[in-house]
């Protein structure tokens, strides 16, 4: 089964812990928490207070998305009982190898995201124990984007990289998932699959679920 987490960019932050609890109640997985910081990406979202505020009121753990420069100052603040994974930019880290050894230093899983732009051969000498390489299919910033279609021939790409490497890292798509590709993500390779916008406008969230592992399964 492949895993879904919802990112809460798209919840309703005045009624952010009820959102949190019919994410869970639907079936998700994870909770994508996406934490932008107006300087690498073009937007403010919020930081280590929304993943503080909802550790241990879910069983849901949490998959922090980090759009941040700076990331090593902040990582340790998003350490929480339900904190799985934290994924830092290539982009945004001039250090990446020291940032991905603190990550897991810390207990937790690292993952290394990359924009649509971004070649995968910047992957070449990445530590062999990153744990998940997020592949961004909008370039972030905002929800409600529209999927870039050149991620997907990329997922592939990673998926054979992985292959060849002896590798078993998650691959993560980030950005306009909805119902209508998912199957062909799951296809191409993609395993944790992020979604806002169409998850949460759904009419029924159990729903949409429901169909998403349909549209996966066997991939
Ligand atoms: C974009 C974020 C994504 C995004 C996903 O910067 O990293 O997690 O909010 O939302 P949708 O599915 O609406 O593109
Ligand atoms: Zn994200």
């Amino acid at each position: 089964m492949k895993i879904l987490a919802p990112s809460i960019l798209s919840a309703d932050f005045s009624a952010l812990g009820a959102d949190v609890s019919r994410i869970e109640k639907a079936g998700a997985d994870m909770i994508h928490i996406d934490v932008m910081d107006g300087h690498f990406v073009p937007n403010l979202s919020y930081g280590a207070v929304a993943a503080e505020s909802l550790a241990g009121k879910t069983a849901l753990p949490f998959d922090i998305h980090l759009m941040i420069e700076n990331a090593d100052r902040y990582i340790p603040g998003f350490i929480t009982e339900n904190t799985r994974f934290i994924t830092v930019h290539q982009e945004a880290c001039v250090h990446l190898d020291r940032t991905v050894k603190l990550i897991r230093s810390l207990g937790v899983k690292a993952g290394v995201a990359l924009n649509p732009a971004t070649s995968l051969s910047t992957l070449d000498y990445m530590p062999d124990d990153v744990e998940m390489v997020l592949i961004m299919s909008v370039n972030p910033g905002f929800g409600g984007q529209q999927f870039i279609n050149a991620s997907m021939a990329k997922i592939a790409a990673l998926a054979e990289i992985r292959e060849r490497r002896g590798l078993s890292f998650h691959i993560e798509v980030d950005g306009g998932v909805c119902l209508e590709n998912a199957g062909a993500l799951a296809e191409a390779g993609a395993d944790v699959f992020v979604s806002g916008a169409s998850f949460f406008k759904a009419p029924d969230m159990k729903q949409w679920i429901e169909d998403f592992h349909k549209v996966t399964k066997g991939a």
